[in-house]
Formats: C-alpha cells, structure tokens, sequence
C-alpha cells in the first residue's frame, strides 16, 4: 500500500446494477487511463460485488490499484446463519477488503464491541483486510471525551488480536470516521483528524504492535475538502460515502483527479 488509499462506500446505493455498472467502469476506466494515483476501493452492496468482480477480471484484469471491498459480513465462515455472508464467500468473490463496524451498523443494527471484535478477526483469519471504523458522536465530542471513547473502541475491537495473533504480518487498515461528519455535510478539520491518527498511530503501535497499518479519515468528504486530508502526512487516504455516487458518480472521478495531482 505505497500511495494514499481512496475507499468509496456506496452504502445501499444504487437501486439497480445497471446504474452501478456505469460508476464502477468509470472509476476503472479512469484509474486504467491514468495507471498511477491512488490505490482505489470500491464496496458496493453485496448483491452488486459478484457481477463487479467479473466485469474487473475480465475489462481490468490489467489493473492493480483497483479492489473491490464489502461493506460488512458474518463472524463465522460458514453454517446456519440465515441472510449472512461470510468472509471467506467474499474472498471467493475475490473481494480483498472488508468494512467493519462502521458506524451505522454499530447504531442501526446494535453492533456491540463484541460482534465487531469476533467479525474484524474473521476477516483477518481468512486473509482479507479490514478497514475498521471507529469515531465518536457529537456529544462526545462537545464533552471532550473523543480520544477516550476512541481508545475504547480500539481496545475493544482488537482484543482477539493481541495473543500470538502475528499482526507484524496481517494488514489492517483503520479509518476514523466521526458520527457527527458522516452524511452531515460537516467535515472535521484536518488538524483535528491528524491529531486523532498520531494517537491511534500509538495505541496500534504501542498497545499492539501493529506495524502493517494505514489510517483513514471518513465523514463528508467530497471533491471540494479532500485536498486537505490528503495533503496530511498522517493521513493515509480517505473513506468517502455520499460524494462516491454523487452525480452520477462523477463526483469520484473529481476526486481521483485531486488525489492524483497531490502524489
Ligand atoms: P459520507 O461521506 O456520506 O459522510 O459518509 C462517510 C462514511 O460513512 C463512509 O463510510
């Protein structure tokens, strides 16, 4: 993971595939045109991931800067868990990434600390990458109570990892995405957010000695802001929601643009 990392989360967008066909070949198209740049990842919905899949294998086979991601799945492997996917179909799909416990799942879904623990080391032990989400809500902020509530969740959700797990090697990817920038249009000021990944940075390193890691900022970012978060050093590339389908998703291919004059 050389330059800096651009997730798109589609969330429960689009409503058909052929709409989504039509941003995932821009995006690739773009990213084929310009073969530097950006390390791009796309999670659509899962219903949208297999067709994806082979549209990539087969139109941009050539590309290695272009993964595709799942926005969530099950704990287990395998078994009777009825309207669950497991990690190890994602990786059969050749899905390489996996959102866990973004906070929407977290809040919709009562996502505990426990569940995003158990999925975010079942993600690992097949061999894919999670991308962690922690952040904390508007109150906690107001309170001053971010790095805490951060911290928390990090001691939380990595638990299963700390015993001989061999994280020197595993790859994990941690975006901060606080609850208040997520669809709100208001964006956390980049010095803010580095200060938030220097004290990440040195839980992972200190508490886990996690090595192989790359933090990201979510939460409103867009064509118009996503200068300043990559311009930090110690930000490694960003989670975008809304702006990724925005306009037809021409708003990403704004983005990536930005993303590549910066490098
Ligand atoms: P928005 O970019 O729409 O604020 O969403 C951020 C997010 O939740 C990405 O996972």
């Amino acid at each position: 993971m050389k330059n800096k990392i651009i997730i798109a989360n589609w969330k429960m967008a689009p409503n058909s595939f052929k709409e989504a066909r039509v941003f995932f070949r821009a995006a690739a198209n773009y990213a084929k045109k310009t073969q530097k740049g950006a390390e791009i990842i796309v999670a659509p919905p899962f219903v949208y991931l297999e067709p994806l899949s082979k549209i990539l294998n087969s139109e941009f086979y050539i590309l290695n800067s272009f993964k595709l991601g799942a926005q969530d799945c099950f704990w287990e492997q395998q078994g009777a868990y009825t309207g669950e996917i497991s990690p190890l179909m994602l990786k059969n799909l050749g899905c390489e990434y996996v959102i866990v416990g973004h906070s929407e799942r977290r809040k919709y879904y009562n996502e505990t600390d426990e569940i995003i623990a158990k999925k975010l080391k079942a993600v690992l032990d097949i061999g894919l990458t999670p991308i962690l989400c922690v952040g904390e809500n508007l109150s906690e902020r107001k309170k001053g109570r971010h790095f805490n509530v951060v911290k928390k969740q990090l001691e939380k959700n990595l638990k299963y990892l700390t015993m001989n797990y061999g994280l020197e090697k595993a790859a994990l990817i941690v975006a901060y995405e606080p609850i208040w920038a997520i669809g709100t249009g208001i964006f956390c000021n980049p010095k803010d957010a580095v200060e938030m990944h220097r004290f990440i940075k040195n839980i992972l390193n200190l508490k886990f000695k996690i090595k192989n890691f790359k933090l990201l900022y979510g939460g409103s970012v867009d064509s118009k802001n996503i200068d300043g978060f990559l311009r930090q050093p110690e930000i490694d590339g960003v989670l975008v929601g809304g702006a990724s389908i925005k306009e037809g998703g021409k708003d990403f291919i704004k983005i990536l643009k930005i993303a590549d004059k910066l490098l």
